[in-house]
């Protein structure tokens, strides 16, 4: 299978047999190469509600009728749109047909902010642990340091992680140097950086640190196979 970057969090997975989208946080994304009116998604998965995640999950959901997977409280506000989802939470698994998905904790925030300016509450921020192929990509999601992420690392053979780095909202560059000891991954891929100018972040510098697995500062559209 093959793993993109897109810019932020937004990661695609494509199988012989399926594309799988997480985080589709593309119009207003200045960093991220895809185009929202064309992107291809069978699966779109969200790790929380923030809208530089769920991002253009309804347009492209429409378009393509996408599975969308996320948690409960956010599966149940974009249900209610009448958009095709999965309701997952915490420390549940599921076995789809492209592949099995876990949805691990995550330290943050999760609420959806309407273009009034209304916000709706979509339950707990969560990390995504997607196996395909006995492949194991983890999406770490939105979060400040934990320690059970050693616990994570430790329970799973991890080909792949998407770590942030941007600070101010979630880990910085030493948190998640620390994080990356833990998650023990063969590949350590540094995201949410340099979208906004709050989140400027140097990923060369970050991966020259990497001291567990290599890291790997994916340029936007930049690919590796599994
Ligand atoms: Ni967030
Ligand atoms: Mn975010």
């Amino acid at each position: 299978m093959k793993v993109s970057y897109h810019g932020h969090s937004v990661v695609q997975v494509k199988t012989d047999k399926h594309t799988i989208l997480i985080d589709p946080f593309i119009s207003g994304n200045e960093a991220c190469d895809l185009d929202a009116g064309s992107v291809e998604a069978d699966v779109i998965l969200l790790t929380h509600g923030h809208n530089d995640h769920v991002g253009d999950t309804e347009e492209i959901a429409k378009r393509n009728d996408s599975l969308i997977v996320a948690p409960n409280e956010l599966a149940d506000y974009l249900g209610n749109k009448g958009l095709n989802t999965h309701n997952m939470h915490i420390g549940g698994a599921h076995e789809f047909d492209f592949g099995k998905v876990k949805y691990t904790q995550a330290f943050h925030g999760s609420s959806f902010t309407e273009e009034d300016g209304t916000i709706i509450y979509t339950g707990m921020p969560a990390g995504i642990l997607l196996t395909i192929d006995g492949k194991t990509v983890y999406h770490v999601g939105d979060t400040g340091l934990f320690s059970d992420l050693k616990l994570i690392g430790d329970m799973n053979d991890i080909d792949i992680a998407f770590v942030p780095i941007g600070d101010n909202f979630t880990m910085g560059p030493e948190d998640a140097l620390i994080a990356t000891d833990w998650i023990n991954a063969k590949t350590v891929v540094p995201v949410h950086y340099n979208t906004f100018p709050v989140i400027e972040q140097d990923p060369e510098a970050f991966v020259s640190k990497v001291k567990t697995g290599n890291g790997l500062a994916m340029k936007i559209g930049d690919s590796v196979d599994l």
